[in-house]
Protein backbone atom coordinates (compact mmCIF):
# COMPACT_ATOMS: atom_id res chain seq x y z
CA UNK A 1 0.00 0.00 0.00
CA UNK A 2 1.22 3.62 -0.68
CA UNK A 3 2.51 5.50 2.51
CA UNK A 4 1.16 8.74 3.29
CA UNK A 5 2.50 12.12 2.95
CA UNK A 6 4.44 13.70 5.20
CA UNK A 7 5.79 17.17 5.63
CA UNK A 8 8.74 18.03 4.27
CA UNK A 9 11.68 17.02 6.53
CA UNK A 10 15.26 18.78 5.86
CA UNK A 11 17.67 16.98 3.25
CA UNK A 12 19.98 14.23 4.81
CA UNK A 13 23.49 14.72 4.82
CA UNK A 14 25.83 12.78 3.00
CA UNK A 15 27.77 11.00 5.52
CA UNK A 16 24.37 10.34 7.06
CA UNK A 17 22.95 8.50 5.05
CA UNK A 18 25.76 6.65 3.88
CA UNK A 19 25.32 5.61 7.89
CA UNK A 20 21.45 4.51 6.92
CA UNK A 21 22.30 2.62 4.29
CA UNK A 22 25.38 1.06 6.46
CA UNK A 23 22.85 -0.09 9.30
CA UNK A 24 20.35 -1.55 7.31
CA UNK A 25 22.73 -3.14 4.58
CA UNK A 26 20.93 -2.51 1.59
CA UNK A 27 22.19 -2.57 -2.02
CA UNK A 28 22.90 1.16 -3.21
CA UNK A 29 21.81 1.98 -6.69
CA UNK A 30 23.30 4.78 -8.70
CA UNK A 31 21.22 6.79 -10.90
CA UNK A 32 23.57 8.46 -13.40
CA UNK A 33 21.67 10.88 -15.12
CA UNK A 34 18.68 12.47 -12.19
CA UNK A 35 15.73 13.46 -14.86
CA UNK A 36 12.54 12.30 -15.62
CA UNK A 37 13.49 8.67 -16.18
CA UNK A 38 16.24 8.28 -13.45
CA UNK A 39 14.28 9.62 -11.04
CA UNK A 40 11.06 7.97 -12.05
CA UNK A 41 13.04 4.20 -11.93
CA UNK A 42 15.20 5.64 -8.36
CA UNK A 43 12.26 6.68 -6.64
CA UNK A 44 10.20 3.30 -7.83
CA UNK A 45 13.15 1.15 -5.86
CA UNK A 46 12.43 3.66 -2.60
CA UNK A 47 8.79 3.36 -2.07
CA UNK A 48 8.99 0.86 1.26
CA UNK A 49 11.92 1.20 3.53
CA UNK A 50 14.46 -1.18 3.85
CA UNK A 51 14.59 -2.17 0.46
CA UNK A 52 17.34 0.12 -1.29
CA UNK A 53 19.13 3.15 -1.00
CA UNK A 54 19.66 5.56 -3.96
CA UNK A 55 22.11 7.43 -5.24
CA UNK A 56 21.29 9.97 -7.38
CA UNK A 57 24.17 11.66 -10.00
CA UNK A 58 22.19 15.25 -11.54
CA UNK A 59 22.86 18.31 -12.18
CA UNK A 60 22.51 20.72 -9.32
CA UNK A 61 19.45 22.10 -10.00
CA UNK A 62 17.82 18.78 -9.86
CA UNK A 63 19.49 18.33 -5.98
CA UNK A 64 18.32 21.51 -5.11
CA UNK A 65 15.01 20.53 -5.99
CA UNK A 66 15.12 17.35 -4.22
CA UNK A 67 16.20 19.18 -1.15
CA UNK A 68 13.41 22.06 -1.12
CA UNK A 69 10.57 19.90 -1.91
CA UNK A 70 11.28 16.11 -1.35
CA UNK A 71 11.16 12.93 -4.06
CA UNK A 72 8.27 11.73 -4.70
CA UNK A 73 7.92 8.33 -6.32
CA UNK A 74 4.86 6.22 -8.03
CA UNK A 75 3.34 2.27 -8.64
CA UNK A 76 2.40 3.12 -12.13
CA UNK A 77 0.24 5.51 -14.11
CA UNK A 78 -2.92 5.42 -12.20
CA UNK A 79 -1.27 5.33 -8.92
CA UNK A 80 -0.64 7.90 -6.44
CA UNK A 81 2.47 9.30 -5.42
CA UNK A 82 4.64 8.61 -2.16
CA UNK A 83 6.44 11.08 -0.47
CA UNK A 84 10.13 9.53 -0.13
CA UNK A 85 11.95 10.03 3.21
CA UNK A 86 15.06 11.39 2.44
CA UNK A 87 16.88 8.97 4.76
CA UNK A 88 16.09 6.49 1.94
CA UNK A 89 18.58 8.72 -1.05
CA UNK A 90 21.47 11.04 -1.53
CA UNK A 91 21.97 13.26 -4.44
CA UNK A 92 25.52 14.31 -5.90
CA UNK A 93 26.31 16.28 -9.07
CA UNK A 94 29.14 13.91 -9.97
CA UNK A 95 30.48 10.46 -9.32
CA UNK A 96 33.70 11.88 -7.81
CA UNK A 97 31.42 13.59 -5.21
CA UNK A 98 30.08 10.57 -4.44
CA UNK A 99 33.03 8.53 -3.98
CA UNK A 100 34.45 11.07 -1.70
CA UNK A 101 31.36 11.35 0.58
CA UNK A 102 30.62 7.37 0.55
CA UNK A 103 34.32 6.13 0.24
CA UNK A 104 33.81 2.14 -0.09
CA UNK A 105 30.64 2.04 -1.00
CA UNK A 106 30.87 -0.53 -3.94
CA UNK A 107 26.86 0.37 -5.92
CA UNK A 108 25.30 -3.32 -6.64
CA UNK A 109 24.21 -1.68 -10.34
CA UNK A 110 24.85 1.47 -11.60
CA UNK A 111 21.37 2.98 -14.13
CA UNK A 112 22.46 5.33 -16.73
CA UNK A 113 19.50 7.03 -17.32
CA UNK A 114 20.66 10.15 -19.73
CA UNK A 115 20.18 10.73 -23.04
CA UNK A 116 22.15 9.23 -25.47
CA UNK A 117 24.27 12.38 -26.59
CA UNK A 118 25.85 12.41 -22.50
CA UNK A 119 26.98 8.66 -22.22
CA UNK A 120 30.18 9.73 -23.75
CA UNK A 121 30.68 12.38 -20.85
CA UNK A 122 29.26 10.71 -17.83
CA UNK A 123 30.52 6.72 -18.91
CA UNK A 124 34.44 8.11 -18.59
CA UNK A 125 33.30 8.82 -14.68
CA UNK A 126 32.94 5.10 -13.82
CA UNK A 127 35.06 3.72 -15.99
CA UNK A 128 37.43 2.92 -12.95
CA UNK A 129 34.25 0.78 -11.56
CA UNK A 130 35.38 -1.63 -14.50
CA UNK A 131 33.19 -4.92 -14.67
CA UNK A 132 32.54 -4.26 -10.39
CA UNK A 133 29.26 -2.74 -11.04
CA UNK A 134 27.35 -3.44 -13.69
CA UNK A 135 26.27 -0.74 -16.05
CA UNK A 136 22.15 -1.01 -16.39
CA UNK A 137 21.18 1.45 -19.54
CA UNK A 138 17.71 2.73 -20.03
CA UNK A 139 17.97 4.42 -22.72
CA UNK A 140 15.94 5.10 -26.12
CA UNK A 141 17.36 3.47 -29.26
CA UNK A 142 19.27 0.86 -30.12
CA UNK A 143 22.71 -0.39 -29.96
CA UNK A 144 23.53 1.60 -26.26
CA UNK A 145 25.54 -0.96 -24.96
CA UNK A 146 27.87 -0.42 -28.09
CA UNK A 147 28.25 2.69 -27.18
CA UNK A 148 29.52 1.99 -23.35
CA UNK A 149 31.24 -0.68 -24.49
CA UNK A 150 33.28 1.73 -26.70
CA UNK A 151 34.14 3.83 -23.89
CA UNK A 152 34.60 1.49 -21.43
CA UNK A 153 35.53 -2.34 -22.80
CA UNK A 154 35.24 -4.03 -19.45
CA UNK A 155 31.80 -2.82 -18.57
CA UNK A 156 29.08 -5.46 -17.87
CA UNK A 157 26.26 -3.90 -19.61
CA UNK A 158 22.54 -5.03 -18.83
CA UNK A 159 19.83 -3.24 -20.99
CA UNK A 160 16.61 -1.97 -19.60
CA UNK A 161 13.36 -0.18 -21.02
CA UNK A 162 11.43 2.50 -19.68
CA UNK A 163 7.93 1.54 -21.96
CA UNK A 164 5.71 4.70 -20.67
CA UNK A 165 6.29 8.97 -20.29
CA UNK A 166 7.28 9.91 -17.80
CA UNK A 167 6.85 13.86 -17.27
CA UNK A 168 7.67 16.09 -13.90
CA UNK A 169 4.15 17.52 -12.73
CA UNK A 170 5.91 19.47 -9.67
CA UNK A 171 9.69 19.78 -8.69
CA UNK A 172 11.13 16.18 -7.54
CA UNK A 173 7.76 14.83 -8.77
CA UNK A 174 8.04 12.52 -11.76
CA UNK A 175 5.24 10.36 -12.84
CA UNK A 176 4.35 8.11 -15.28
CA UNK A 177 1.80 9.14 -17.85
CA UNK A 178 0.88 6.03 -19.72
CA UNK A 179 0.83 2.57 -19.37
CA UNK A 180 3.62 -0.14 -19.03
CA UNK A 181 6.00 -2.01 -17.55
CA UNK A 182 9.58 -1.15 -16.31
CA UNK A 183 11.45 -3.86 -18.46
CA UNK A 184 14.54 -5.72 -17.77
CA UNK A 185 17.16 -8.48 -19.31
CA UNK A 186 17.82 -11.29 -17.24
CA UNK A 187 20.95 -10.55 -16.12
CA UNK A 188 22.06 -10.67 -12.71
CA UNK A 189 21.74 -6.86 -12.32
CA UNK A 190 18.31 -6.89 -14.14
CA UNK A 191 17.31 -9.78 -11.90
CA UNK A 192 18.06 -7.51 -8.87
CA UNK A 193 16.77 -4.41 -10.06
CA UNK A 194 13.24 -6.54 -10.78
CA UNK A 195 13.08 -8.23 -7.18
CA UNK A 196 14.12 -4.61 -5.69
CA UNK A 197 11.16 -3.72 -7.95
CA UNK A 198 8.89 -6.37 -7.00
CA UNK A 199 9.70 -5.20 -3.33
CA UNK A 200 8.11 -2.42 -3.56
CA UNK A 201 5.26 -3.45 -5.32
CA UNK A 202 6.42 -1.87 -8.80
CA UNK A 203 5.76 -3.99 -11.75
CA UNK A 204 8.77 -5.29 -13.75
CA UNK A 205 9.36 -7.70 -16.57
CA UNK A 206 12.09 -9.52 -17.20
CA UNK A 207 12.79 -10.54 -20.67
CA UNK A 208 15.36 -13.13 -21.78
CA UNK A 209 15.67 -11.14 -25.17
CA UNK A 210 15.97 -7.67 -25.23
CA UNK A 211 16.78 -7.00 -28.93
CA UNK A 212 13.21 -7.07 -30.22
CA UNK A 213 12.19 -5.36 -27.07
CA UNK A 214 14.55 -2.27 -28.48
CA UNK A 215 13.91 -2.39 -31.50
CA UNK A 216 10.15 -2.25 -31.08
CA UNK A 217 10.62 0.85 -28.43
CA UNK A 218 12.54 2.54 -31.41
CA UNK A 219 9.84 2.38 -33.46
CA UNK A 220 7.30 3.72 -30.68
CA UNK A 221 9.74 6.36 -30.33
CA UNK A 222 9.45 7.45 -33.91
CA UNK A 223 6.53 9.65 -32.87
CA UNK A 224 8.56 11.72 -30.87
CA UNK A 225 9.87 13.71 -33.96
CA UNK A 226 6.15 14.08 -34.37
CA UNK A 227 5.14 15.72 -31.30
CA UNK A 228 8.06 17.86 -31.12
CA UNK A 229 7.37 19.56 -34.56
CA UNK A 230 3.96 19.68 -34.05
CA UNK A 231 4.18 21.32 -30.34
CA UNK A 232 1.19 18.20 -29.73
CA UNK A 233 1.34 16.88 -26.64
CA UNK A 234 0.68 12.94 -26.91
CA UNK A 235 -3.27 13.18 -26.43
CA UNK A 236 -3.25 15.68 -29.15
CA UNK A 237 -0.60 14.29 -31.06
CA UNK A 238 -2.45 11.08 -31.68
CA UNK A 239 -5.96 12.85 -31.57
CA UNK A 240 -5.07 14.27 -34.88
CA UNK A 241 -4.96 12.40 -38.05
CA UNK A 242 -2.33 14.12 -40.04
CA UNK A 243 0.03 13.47 -37.09
CA UNK A 244 -0.63 9.90 -37.25
CA UNK A 245 -0.50 9.43 -40.41
CA UNK A 246 3.40 10.79 -39.95
CA UNK A 247 3.97 8.36 -37.44
CA UNK A 248 2.21 5.53 -39.36
CA UNK A 249 4.25 6.10 -42.10
CA UNK A 250 7.62 6.08 -40.33
CA UNK A 251 6.18 2.59 -38.40
CA UNK A 252 5.92 0.89 -42.14
CA UNK A 253 9.36 2.49 -43.19
CA UNK A 254 11.19 1.06 -39.91
CA UNK A 255 9.44 -2.25 -39.89
CA UNK A 256 9.88 -2.89 -44.12
CA UNK A 257 13.59 -1.74 -42.69
CA UNK A 258 13.89 -4.50 -40.13
CA UNK A 259 12.53 -6.91 -42.51
CA UNK A 260 15.71 -6.59 -44.40
CA UNK A 261 17.77 -6.48 -41.37
CA UNK A 262 16.02 -10.09 -40.30
CA UNK A 263 15.69 -7.65 -37.11
CA UNK A 264 12.53 -8.58 -34.83
CA UNK A 265 10.29 -6.49 -33.05
CA UNK A 266 7.89 -6.37 -30.48
CA UNK A 267 6.06 -4.38 -27.83
CA UNK A 268 4.46 -4.76 -24.48
CA UNK A 269 1.24 -2.76 -25.63
CA UNK A 270 -1.80 -5.17 -26.28
CA UNK A 271 -2.13 -4.18 -30.10
CA UNK A 272 0.80 -5.66 -32.19
CA UNK A 273 2.64 -2.89 -33.73
CA UNK A 274 2.09 -4.53 -37.27
CA UNK A 275 -1.86 -3.41 -36.55
CA UNK A 276 -0.91 -0.45 -34.85
CA UNK A 277 0.50 0.65 -37.49
CA UNK A 278 -2.73 0.51 -39.46
CA UNK A 279 -5.19 1.62 -36.72
CA UNK A 280 -2.75 4.38 -36.45
CA UNK A 281 -4.95 5.32 -39.72
CA UNK A 282 -8.41 5.16 -38.55
CA UNK A 283 -10.74 8.14 -38.52
CA UNK A 284 -10.52 10.20 -35.58
CA UNK A 285 -13.90 9.15 -34.62
CA UNK A 286 -12.87 5.75 -34.27
CA UNK A 287 -9.03 5.89 -33.61
CA UNK A 288 -9.69 8.33 -30.59
CA UNK A 289 -11.67 6.08 -27.80
CA UNK A 290 -9.06 2.84 -28.91
CA UNK A 291 -6.24 4.70 -27.90
CA UNK A 292 -7.78 5.57 -24.73
CA UNK A 293 -8.14 2.33 -23.85
CA UNK A 294 -4.25 1.13 -25.36
CA UNK A 295 -2.32 3.73 -24.43
CA UNK A 296 -4.17 5.13 -21.20
CA UNK A 297 -2.15 8.15 -21.76
CA UNK A 298 -3.01 11.01 -18.93
CA UNK A 299 -3.45 14.91 -20.40
CA UNK A 300 -0.01 16.21 -20.10
CA UNK A 301 1.43 13.04 -21.16
CA UNK A 302 4.55 14.10 -23.83
CA UNK A 303 7.55 12.51 -25.53
CA UNK A 304 10.69 13.45 -24.36
CA UNK A 305 11.71 15.21 -27.78
CA UNK A 306 9.01 17.53 -26.89
CA UNK A 307 10.40 17.84 -23.78
CA UNK A 308 14.13 18.66 -25.26
CA UNK A 309 12.34 21.36 -27.67
CA UNK A 310 10.76 23.25 -25.39
CA UNK A 311 13.90 23.58 -23.10
CA UNK A 312 16.15 24.11 -26.51
CA UNK A 313 18.10 21.51 -26.60
CA UNK A 314 19.66 18.81 -28.81
CA UNK A 315 17.29 16.20 -29.56
CA UNK A 316 18.25 12.00 -29.91
CA UNK A 317 16.81 12.40 -33.46
CA UNK A 318 19.78 10.94 -34.30
CA UNK A 319 18.98 7.78 -32.16
CA UNK A 320 15.69 7.55 -33.74
CA UNK A 321 14.78 8.61 -37.09
CA UNK A 322 18.69 8.88 -37.96
CA UNK A 323 18.86 5.26 -36.42
CA UNK A 324 16.28 3.90 -39.15
CA UNK A 325 18.44 5.87 -41.91
CA UNK A 326 21.48 4.46 -40.73
CA UNK A 327 19.68 1.06 -41.43
CA UNK A 328 18.07 1.61 -44.33
CA UNK A 329 21.31 2.99 -45.89
CA UNK A 330 23.10 -0.64 -45.28
CA UNK A 331 20.34 -2.07 -47.51
CA UNK A 332 19.35 0.04 -50.21
CA UNK A 333 15.94 1.09 -49.20
CA UNK A 334 14.45 4.52 -48.91
CA UNK A 335 12.71 6.21 -45.77
CA UNK A 336 11.79 9.53 -47.20
CA UNK A 337 8.77 10.46 -44.27
CA UNK A 338 12.27 9.17 -41.66
CA UNK A 339 14.38 11.07 -43.47
CA UNK A 340 12.02 14.23 -43.82
CA UNK A 341 11.27 14.43 -40.09
CA UNK A 342 15.07 14.29 -39.39
CA UNK A 343 15.38 17.15 -41.61
CA UNK A 344 12.73 19.31 -39.88
CA UNK A 345 14.30 18.33 -36.64
CA UNK A 346 17.82 19.11 -37.41
CA UNK A 347 16.37 22.54 -38.70
CA UNK A 348 14.17 23.23 -36.03
CA UNK A 349 16.52 22.04 -33.04
CA UNK A 350 19.36 24.62 -34.17
CA UNK A 351 16.41 27.68 -33.92
CA UNK A 352 16.13 26.86 -30.30
CA UNK A 353 12.55 28.40 -30.85
CA UNK A 354 10.85 25.87 -27.76
CA UNK A 355 7.73 24.38 -28.13
CA UNK A 356 5.35 26.26 -31.25
CA UNK A 357 2.41 25.02 -32.55
CA UNK A 358 2.74 23.92 -36.35
CA UNK A 359 0.41 22.57 -39.43
CA UNK A 360 1.67 20.39 -41.89
CA UNK A 361 2.02 22.83 -44.27
CA UNK A 362 3.96 25.32 -41.78
CA UNK A 363 6.09 22.47 -40.50
CA UNK A 364 7.89 21.25 -43.84
CA UNK A 365 7.96 24.90 -45.88
CA UNK A 366 10.49 26.24 -44.29
CA UNK A 367 12.65 23.51 -43.73
CA UNK A 368 12.66 22.12 -47.48
CA UNK A 369 13.31 26.34 -48.50
CA UNK A 370 15.68 26.31 -46.64
N1 LIG B 1 11.19 10.94 -20.64
C1 LIG B 1 10.55 9.84 -20.99
O1 LIG B 1 9.32 9.76 -20.91
C2 LIG B 1 11.33 8.62 -21.45
C3 LIG B 1 10.66 7.39 -21.48
C4 LIG B 1 11.37 6.27 -21.84
C5 LIG B 1 12.70 6.36 -22.16
N2 LIG B 1 13.32 7.57 -22.17
C6 LIG B 1 14.74 7.59 -22.52
O2 LIG B 1 15.49 7.65 -21.30
C7 LIG B 1 16.69 8.41 -21.49
C8 LIG B 1 16.67 9.58 -20.51
O3 LIG B 1 15.58 10.43 -20.86
P1 LIG B 1 14.97 11.50 -19.85
O4 LIG B 1 13.76 12.03 -20.52
O5 LIG B 1 14.88 10.92 -18.49
O6 LIG B 1 16.15 12.58 -19.89
P2 LIG B 1 16.33 13.86 -18.94
O7 LIG B 1 15.04 14.20 -18.28
O8 LIG B 1 17.02 14.87 -19.77
O9 LIG B 1 17.28 13.33 -17.79
C9 LIG B 1 18.67 13.14 -17.90
C10 LIG B 1 19.31 14.03 -16.86
O10 LIG B 1 20.68 13.66 -16.75
C11 LIG B 1 21.43 14.87 -16.66
N3 LIG B 1 22.82 14.65 -17.00
C12 LIG B 1 23.39 14.45 -18.22
N4 LIG B 1 24.73 14.29 -18.09
C13 LIG B 1 25.01 14.39 -16.78
C14 LIG B 1 26.20 14.34 -16.04
N5 LIG B 1 27.40 14.14 -16.62
N6 LIG B 1 26.14 14.50 -14.70
C15 LIG B 1 24.95 14.71 -14.09
N7 LIG B 1 23.77 14.78 -14.75
C16 LIG B 1 23.80 14.62 -16.08
C17 LIG B 1 20.73 15.79 -17.63
O11 LIG B 1 21.11 17.14 -17.45
P3 LIG B 1 21.25 18.10 -18.77
O12 LIG B 1 19.90 18.16 -19.40
O13 LIG B 1 21.73 19.38 -18.17
O14 LIG B 1 22.26 17.44 -19.65
C18 LIG B 1 19.27 15.52 -17.25
O15 LIG B 1 18.90 16.29 -16.12
C19 LIG B 1 16.68 8.86 -22.96
O16 LIG B 1 17.40 7.95 -23.75
C20 LIG B 1 15.19 8.80 -23.33
O17 LIG B 1 14.97 8.61 -24.71
C21 LIG B 1 12.66 8.71 -21.80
Amino acid sequence: MPEPASPTPPPTPPAAAADAADAVAVPTIVILGAGAVGIAFGSALLLKPGVARVVFIGRPHVGAALAAHGLHGCRGVDQPAVRIPPDRYAVYTCVADFEAAEPGVVPAAAVLSTKRLATAKLVPDVAHWGARVPIVTMQNGIMMDKDIHALMPEARVALAMCPFNVVAVAPGDYRPMSAGHWTLDASEAGRLLARLLGANDVAATVCRDMGPVMNGKLIVNLHNAVSALSGLEMKDEYGQRWTRVLIAQCYAEAMAVYRAHHMKYTTSFPVPLWLLRYLLLLPNVLFRPLWALVARAVPGARSSMYDDFQHKRQTEIDYFQGAIIQLAEKKGIDVPVCRRLYAAVKYYEAQRLGIVRRTPETLFAPVEAS
